[in-house]
């Protein structure tokens, strides 16, 4: 639980944390992210979209674990961004929170006419040091490429949908050619493909579920994950992927897996 990687301006995150979107009853996330601080997951993925800064701020207050040792992640939504909005939404995230200082302000979706805008102020909070990194989201090489024409700042973080039926290795190859740590959402494809048969053999030959062998494998190309779950067990399992390695045959297998499925927008309707 402890693995990390090291970002292109030295910080330290978690490889595997949390994700919180979903539709949720009141306190849902609450629990479900004191939860995971007690099984020792230490990054949090949240946004402002997801309604659900506060709820999370006030389990990280209640977990009584030191703010060194988190992750917190957030993101500033389409309908906030521009310059001077970027600037409002992230002292409002910063106020739901109950934090002075986010670990990882990410763009959520590269909107064209102002993600250049978006991301000067991202530079902006991040010069201030009231995030220690900074990022972007569902960004594919033609965002990036438009991106560092501008930008004073590399990302140090890419998160986009990255799943073996989702896999598409040249973004990958991509954002480490640039020094851009990549991170998968939707690892688990919202357990769409829990009974594909291909996927069923591979977990079976490890004595795992194939939720654990999607987890894994995110970590095992390096990409930071962050499978969403509220229930404590289901966190708890989804976490328990440190005592197995898929071996090289069944990770190429995975590799061929790609079906185009996703469960999000495609980025490149973003063009
Ligand atoms: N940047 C972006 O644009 C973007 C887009 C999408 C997602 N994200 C981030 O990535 C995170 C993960 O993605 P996601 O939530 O879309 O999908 P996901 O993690 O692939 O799947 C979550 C779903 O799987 C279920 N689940 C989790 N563990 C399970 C298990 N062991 N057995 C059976 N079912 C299980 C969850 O239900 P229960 O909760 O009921 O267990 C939930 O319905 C999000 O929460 C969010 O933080 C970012």
């Amino acid at each position: 639980m402890n693995s990390t990687v090291t970002l292109n301006n030295g910080v330290e995150m978690p490889l595997l944390g949390l994700g919180v979107y979903a539709p949720q009853h009141n306190n849902e996330v609450q629990q479900a992210v004191e939860d995971a601080l007690e099984l020792g997951c230490r990054l949090i993925d949240t946004a402002s979209a997801y309604g659900n800064e506060r709820e999370v701020g006030d389990a990280i207050l209640a977990s009584g674990v030191a703010r060194n040792e988190l992750f917190i992640t957030t993101k500033v939504w389409n309908d906030d961004q521009g310059y001077d909005k970027t600037l409002r939404a992230f002292d409002r995230s910063l106020d739901k929170l109950q934090l002075d200082v986010v670990d990882l302000y990410l763009i959520h979706w590269p909107v064209r006419e102002h993600r250049a805008e978006t991301w000067r102020a991202l530079e902006t909070i991040y010069e201030t040091g009231r995030t220690r990194a900074i990022g972007v989201c569902n960004y594919y090489q033609p965002h990036l490429d438009e991106l560092v024409k501008t930008a004073t700042v590399t990302p140090a973080v890419n998160q986009f949908e990255f799943s073996p039926y989702c896999y598409l290795p040249d973004e990958l190859d991509y954002c480490r050619a640039k020094g851009i740590q990549p991170e998968g959402y939707a690892p688990l494809v919202r357990g769409l493909k829990q009974n594909d048969p291909k996927l069923v053999r591979i977990a079976e030959k490890y004595g795992k579920s194939t939720y654990q062998v999607l987890v894994r494998w995110s970590m095992q190309h390096g990409v930071v994950t962050i499978p969403k779950s509220v229930k404590k067990e289901r966190i708890r399992a989804n976490f328990d992927v440190f005592d197995f390695e898929i071996d090289a045959a069944d990770f190429a297998e995975m590799n061929t897996f790609f079906d185009d499925t996703r469960i999000a927008w495609n980025p490149m309707e973003f063009l």
